[in-house]
């Protein structure tokens, strides 16, 4: 069996401080409504919270651009309000993950208002990228920001551009500078020394940027060249992790996960492999991006459930030895779980207690993202001045305003697959806003709270929430849900996705149906057993005596022990 490890065993719990609860009216969600609501998460049953960026910001990205990383957003509260998080998660046996933006930081971070005001004699020029224009002034090279337009910004002070992969108040940090990484381990220090638990490392794989920053191709209907080839996964990315491994993160019993577009499971064993010393797990994007179109996942398209067991397998089987995998269906960049790979109307329930039931039964660290517990659902605001997320308001942008994509089209992806789905208030009862706070939302909330919400679930011993709470419960009674080694079965079914666990002389068989159909479940012939029992399911079953054969309900689920 592999090594066991507590980040292993545990279950996180994704926060987007913003939208998660307001504790004061004015409209944001903040520390102390975070406090407020530890033993609603105490009772769900999770280990870790992750929480998004809190760091003081300008909030061009909504705190991943950060500005002060030892200082809380203003709108969030204080370094206090953090202690007394800090402190009264830990009491509630509750750990607290950082995010980690070092990849770039905010224009308006000291660093970076040194940086650009010479080029010669200034220590922290160095800190960022900075390169002359070609000679007829166009930018160095041809590379397109994931925010739109070039990834270089000209700053007319010294005459020259930095780079920054996101959006142009979000400058890249330059790794190669040995100051500059110091400086993010001594910080880094300075939060674990305060107590908390980890960080997930926001697009740690882009850190390093292959030498001579080379054009990009331009892709069929794309303006600018695509760098990602010289800055997913450089050169340099392996020694940086080690490095931080060995100055900081080894010295604490802590949980790190790193956020990595474009990483596949070869390199993930290099991320995670136990005798690399680099990160626990990392996050993939294969599975996020199924369907993904000529404009990425603004011309989402079909997808089939064999692809997504085709992704989960190979993820699965390639970790199993060393490393560890992330489980996700959503968090704070994807549109919500049941939108996306179940169905949010008729089968919103049993949907949502079956994605919960597949992604939980895979080996590997699960993770919920807010709301994700209460099932909520995608949103559809009507008009774009409603949307808030600068991802969703350049792409339009460039979009529909450079004629490549109609209004209509725009806004069917943008209800398909905006970030702001998943930024909408936690709807916490059926008041007014949600409950989400006594002001005005900085962003609407989802107009369906008055059915949707934490109340009612709380009030409903048959609801989502209590569901995610058992399943939560068995991850800690039965090792096999967390080492078992995974085996797929019926690959090429397009409508079951089931699979067993194996641990000694224990197998768990999963059963999970993806659609609102009724398909035939046939067990393969060579899964022998003397026993079985149910362990969990979203439908009632009862007196089932023969699990040979099984015609599914819609979104049915089932987990059985067989012996
Ligand atoms: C990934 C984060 O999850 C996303 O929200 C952010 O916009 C980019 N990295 C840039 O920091």
């Amino acid at each position: 069996m592999m090594k066991k490890q507590w980040w292993k065993e545990a279950v996180v719990y994704q926060i987007y401080p913003r939208s998660f609860m307001d504790s004061n009216g004015d409209g944001i969600g903040d520390l102390q409504g975070i406090i407020s609501k530890l033993d609603y998460l105490k009772t769900l049953g999770i280990d870790v919270i992750w929480l998004s960026p809190v760091y003081q910001s300008p909030n061009d990205d909504n705190g991943y651009d950060i500005s002060d990383y030892q200082n809380i957003m203003k709108e969030f509260g204080t370094l206090r309000d953090f202690d007394e998080l800090l402190e009264e998660a830990h009491k509630r046996g509750i750990k607290i993950m950082m995010d980690l933006v070092v990849n770039h930081t905010s224009d308006e971070h000291i660093w970076f208002i040194q940086s650009r005001q010479s080029k010669e004699n200034n220590p922290f020029r160095d800190y960022y990228i900075w390169r002359p224009g070609k000679p007829n002034g166009e930018p160095p090279n041809n590379w397109g920001a994931a925010f739109g337009g070039s990834a270089w910004e000209y700053d007319e002070t010294t005459g020259e551009y930095y780079l920054h992969l996101f959006s142009k108040k979000q400058p890249d940090l330059n790794w190669e500078n040995e100051n500059v990484r110091q400086e993010i381990y001594n910080m880094m220090r300075w939060w674990l020394d305060k107590g908390v638990d980890g960080f997930r490392m926001d697009v740690i794989n882009m850190i390093s940027k292959v030498e001579g920053l080379p054009d990009g191709e331009v892709k069929l209907g794309h303006r600018y060249g695509d760098g990602s080839p010289y800055y997913f996964n450089g050169p340099k990315v392996h020694d940086y992790l080690q490095e931080m491994n060995r100055e900081v993160l080894s010295k604490y019993d802590i949980i790190t996960v790193g956020e990595m577009p474009g990483v596949n499971v070869e390199e993930a064993k290099l991320y995670t492999g136990q005798s690399r010393n680099e990160l626990q797990m990392v996050f993939h994007f294969e599975h996020v991006s199924l369907g993904d179109g000529l404009y990425g996942k603004w011309s989402p398209g079909e997808w089939k459930l064999t692809e997504l067991k085709k992704i989960f397998a190979h993820w699965q089987y390639g970790l199993a030895k060393d490393g560890w995998n992330s489980l996700y269906w959503s968090n704070h960049d994807q549109p919500r779980a049941v939108s996306r790979f179940g169905d949010d109307g008729k089968y919103r329930v049993q949907s949502a207690k079956m994605l919960a039931t597949c992604l939980h039964m895979h080996q590997g660290t699960p993770y919920i993202y807010q709301g994700e517990e209460i099932g909520m659902t995608n949103v559809r605001f009507s008009k774009l001045s409603d949307y808030r997320d600068i991802e969703t308001l350049n792409a339009y942008k460039e979009l529909v305003g450079g004629g490549k994509m109609t209004h209509e089209e725009m806004m069917a992806a943008i209800y398909e697959r905006s970030r702001d789905n998943a930024r909408t208030p936690v709807q916490w009862s059926s008041e007014p806003n949600a409950g989400f706070t006594t002001g005005t939302p900085w962003i609407n909330v989802n107009p369906n709270y008055t059915d949707i919400n934490v109340e009612a679930a709380l009030n409903d011993p048959n609801s989502i929430f209590y569901y995610y709470q058992k399943l939560i419960q068995l991850r800690k009674q039965h090792d096999i849900i967390v080492y078992g080694a995974y085996d797929l079965i019926l690959a090429e079914d397009e409508q079951i996705y089931a699979f067993t666990r194996t641990l000694g002389e224990e197998k768990l068989l999963v059963i999970c149906n993806f659609t609102n159909d009724t398909p035939l479940f046939e067990l393969p012939t060579n899964i022998t057993y003397q026993t079985h029992s149910l362990l969990i399911s979203n439908y009632d079953v009862s007196g089932e005596d023969d699990i040979r054969s099984i015609t599914l309900r819609p979104y049915e689920s089932r987990v059985y022990v067989l012996k």
